[in-house]
């Protein structure tokens, strides 16, 4: 156990770059995040290229920005870490081979962080107890899972989505509904004028009796919605959004409700990116609180894409001894529990 070490590390997955360190007892010191959102709507897309050239611009004032955050030099750091995978290998390679160029020179090790872990544990940044047991729900753009967690290192997959994850089912329906990259946040802004009763889309495999999940269905009923509309869209716009968004916190909150009841977990924990969406909270803190749960989600600026979240499992690792070889790959598709 080497608890005072200081952890920097880099994320680079998708169109966010990140830097961040944490430090004794999992205390996130500095956090910088560089978005290309604005570079990327012009596509109504990441752009794989375009996204790994402009990490290659930002990363290195990025570094340094966290380390005058934190009152730090690169010497006073006792490990390099960065986002392995999932993601787009182009964008991964970035963070790595910086992390890794860092760690090289100074002397450190290297650790490679499973993306999906950092989002899994990142509603236990800075809180005192650490990882605690829990049914945890993963929603972000590329990911729609359900876990327990029984400790640091111990996850059980309970279920995830057959297509969509939530996340692109909300960017997907608002590119039909003509709205910019990212949708998830456009949809959250719009609903709240919208009547969420409006249109009934399906709640799709709510009652499957698994913990399995598809939006896929959902998107394809509001494209058919579309065709049949009684006014223009700007009329109808509000309310589609409210009614698409609360099929799919049906879906999320039902079925992870259902997963802390069989698994006999107290508290419910959920992440990424699309737990940032109004509704959802609200959704989750009504019914947890209905059925004496305890909840945990991670602020805003922890749940969509972080390097917080990535130095944070990086310390927990660290001080668990662990640390990886130079000669590790990235894994575009790196899941959250090894098949
Ligand atoms: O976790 P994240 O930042 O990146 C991935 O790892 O995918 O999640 C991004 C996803 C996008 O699909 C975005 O539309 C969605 O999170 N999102 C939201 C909201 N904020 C971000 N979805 C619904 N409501 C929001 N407020
Ligand atoms: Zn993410």
């Amino acid at each position: 156990m080497n608890s005072p070490a200081r952890i920097l590390a880099l994320e680079t997955s998708c169109d966010e770059t990140a830097v961040a360190i944490c430090e004794a007892p999992g205390r996130i010191v500095a956090s910088r995040i560089s978005s290309q959102a604005l570079i990327h709507r012009a596509y109504g897309g990441v752009v794989p290229e375009v996204a790994s050239r402009n990490h290659i611009l930002a990363v290195r004032p990025l570094v340094e920005e966290a380390l005058a955050e934190a009152g730090l030099t690169l010497g006073q750091i006792d490990a390099f870490a960065a986002t392995a995978g999932p993601g787009l290998a182009s964008s991964l390679l970035v963070g790595n081979t910086v992390a890794k160029a860092l760690a090289l020179a100074h002397g450190k090790p290297f650790l490679a962080i499973n993306h999906l872990e950092g989002h899994l544990l990142s509603p236990f940044i800075g809180t005192e107890a650490g990882v605690r047991p829990c049914v945890a729900l993963i929603v972000s753009g590329g990911h729609t899972s359900l876990l327990q967690v029984r400790g640091f290192g111990d996850y059980t997959l309970l279920g995830k989505t057959r297509d969509d994850a939530a996340g692109e089912a909300f960017d997907k329906v608002a590119k039909m509904l003509g709205l910019p990259y990212p949708g998830g946040p456009e949809i959250d802004r719009l609903a709240r004028e919208g009547d969420a009763g409006a249109y009934r889309f399906p709640r799709s495999m709510l009652d499957s009796g698994d913990f399995a999940f598809s939006f896929s269905g959902l998107k394809t009923a509001v494209l058919y919605q579309l065709d049949k509309l009684a006014a223009p869209l700007e009329a109808c716009l509000d309310d589609l959004c409210a009614s698409f968004q609360e099929a799919v916190v049906d879906i999320l909150v039902g079925k992870t409700l259902k997963a802390a009841r069989t698994c006999g977990e107290s508290l419910v924990t959920v992440s990424g990116g699309v737990s940032c969406n109004s509704r959802l909270r609200e959704a989750f803190a009504r019914r947890c609180a209905d059925a004496g749960l305890e909840l945990a989600i991670a602020p805003p600026d922890l749940s969509t894409d972080n390097a917080a979240m990535i130095a944070y499992v990086a310390w927990l690792r660290h001080s668990a001894g662990q640390a990886d070889p130079l000669e590790i790959d990235v894994d575009p598709n790196l899941s959250v529990v090894p098949a």
